[in-house]
């Protein structure tokens, strides 16, 4: 098998995150005697030179690119893009999503319906095929995200690549806190990935050699009279999403409110409706169903069995 770009990205992130060598890289099988798709030949036209003629990143003007485009048949890397990222990385171009400047805008030279043929074309190189339920259909950027520093994208590193929340976020299993990567984490790969040739990754660069934090815009807060610790939670096995949504998808994420009286009010007497996020009502309705479940009537905090539901365990 020839060594494709994705090679070289997949080895590093492979060897730091100590994915086995078993699992290897996917093969692409022969493509189907069916008829050809609609975005075949519009990829072979405006596409292939750099994503070469298959998708694989190597196409003849891929050698001098300082990034080469991705594997587009690797399963692995593919099955966890959106629709919605492949789609707007090639009406607005890398740069609109973090990637490289050097991934041109099509939007003006390109309708909608042939950017969808491109989109499902893209979406059938990967081998093995996912489910159509696999594929994501929200939006990756929906509005009420501050401006960060660094457009880092979640869709990439935990979607995409696959970097496990914690690996980032390593202190939420032991304290209050998750905490955010120092940037010697991200130097940790970026020296080799991506190290030259994105502007993102430049302004990463620039704090590592000033030796400053990034000063990141923090999104999710309760109220300073309410306590919240991570730790309990994430051994009580909840998932992240369960309380951070589908974050793996989101190319930014969106600030969310908090307080909402009359979600409060009506949780307090007894009414559930759907509450939102890190509201009162939104955490005493998990305490709750957690409590039903596990087939508690009065909690005990002192048995540490139970989800709290008296007020100054979360208001000291
Ligand atoms: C001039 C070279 C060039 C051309 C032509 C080009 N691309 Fe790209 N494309 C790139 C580069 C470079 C990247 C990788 C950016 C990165 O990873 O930072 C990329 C990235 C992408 C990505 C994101 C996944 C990946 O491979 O990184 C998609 C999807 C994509 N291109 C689709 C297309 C489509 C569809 C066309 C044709 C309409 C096209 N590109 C034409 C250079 C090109
Ligand atoms: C490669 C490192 C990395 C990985 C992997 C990662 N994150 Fe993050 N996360 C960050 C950085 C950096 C920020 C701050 C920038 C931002 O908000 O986008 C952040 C921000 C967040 C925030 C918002 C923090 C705030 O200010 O309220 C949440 C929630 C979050 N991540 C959850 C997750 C979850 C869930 C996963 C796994 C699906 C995950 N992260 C994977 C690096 C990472
Ligand atoms: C385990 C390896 C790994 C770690 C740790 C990591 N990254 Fe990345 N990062 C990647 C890979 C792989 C890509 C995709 C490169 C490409 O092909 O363009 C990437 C892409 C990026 C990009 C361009 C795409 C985007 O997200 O906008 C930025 C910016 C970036 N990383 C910043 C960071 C920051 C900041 C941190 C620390 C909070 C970090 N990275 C930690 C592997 C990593
Ligand atoms: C039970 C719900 C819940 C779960 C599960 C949860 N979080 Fe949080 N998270 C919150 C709340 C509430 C806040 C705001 C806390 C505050 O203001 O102190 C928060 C804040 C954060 C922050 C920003 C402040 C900080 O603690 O660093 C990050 C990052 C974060 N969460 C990441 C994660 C990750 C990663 C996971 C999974 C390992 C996770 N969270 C699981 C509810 C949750
Ligand atoms: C998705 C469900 C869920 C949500 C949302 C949730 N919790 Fe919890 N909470 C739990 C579970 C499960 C436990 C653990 C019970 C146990 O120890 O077995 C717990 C335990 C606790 C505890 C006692 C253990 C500790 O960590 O000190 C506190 C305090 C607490 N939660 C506060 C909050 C607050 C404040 C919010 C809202 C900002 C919240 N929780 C949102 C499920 C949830
Ligand atoms: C599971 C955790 C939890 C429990 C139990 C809980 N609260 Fe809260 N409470 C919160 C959170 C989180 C907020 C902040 C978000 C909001 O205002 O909705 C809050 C906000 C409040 C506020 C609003 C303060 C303001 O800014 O106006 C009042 C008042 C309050 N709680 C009283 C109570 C009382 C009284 C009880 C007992 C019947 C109670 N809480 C039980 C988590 C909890």
């Amino acid at each position: 098998m020839r060594a494709t770009p994705i090679v070289p990205v997949a080895l590093v992130v492979g060897a730091l995150l100590g994915w086995g060598s078993g699992t290897g890289l996917a093969r692409r099988a022969d493509p189907p005697a069916a008829e050809a798709p609609p975005g075949k030949a519009l990829f072979a036209q405006y596409c292939a030179a750099c994503h070469g003629a298959e998708g694989r990143g190597d196409g003849p003007s891929a050698a001098s690119l300082p990034i080469k485009p991705w594997n587009l048949t690797e399963a692995r890397v593919l099955g966890h893009l959106p629709d919605e990222f492949i789609r707007l990385t090639i009406t607005k171009g890398g740069q609109a999503v973090g990637l490289s400047p050097l991934m041109p805008a099509w939007e003006a030279y390109l309708g909608q319906e042939q950017v969808a043929d491109l989109v499902a074309y893209i979406r059938s190189l990967a081998v093995p095929r996912q489910e159509p339920s696999e594929v994501f259909l929200g939006p990756i950027d929906p509005p009420g995200a501050p401006v960060q520093p660094i457009l880092f994208s979640h869709l990439i590193h935990a979607g995409a690549f696959q970097i496990n929340c914690q690996y980032c976020h390593a202190d939420a299993r032991r304290s209050q806190y998750a905490g955010l990567p120092s940037v010697e984490r991200c130097m940790g790969c970026h020296k080799i990935v991506a190290a030259a040739g994105n502007p993102e990754v430049q302004k990463l660069q620039g704090y590592w050699q000033r030796r400053e934090p990034i000063p990141w815009v923090r999104i999710y807060k309760v109220p300073e009279f309410v306590y919240f610790q991570h730790r309990g939670h994430i051994r009580a096995g909840l998932a992240c999403q369960t309380c951070h949504g589908q974050i793996q998808q989101l190319m930014r994420i969106p600030a969310i409110e908090g307080p909402n009286r009359l979600n409060d009010l009506l949780n307090l007497v007894g009414l559930t409706p759907a509450p939102p996020p890190l509201s009162m009502g939104w955490c005493v309705e998990c305490h709750r169903a957690t409590n039903r479940a596990h087939g508690i009537d009065q909690p005990s905090v002192s048995a540490g069995t139970a989800a709290p539901l008296d007020c100054v365990t979360c208001h000291h």
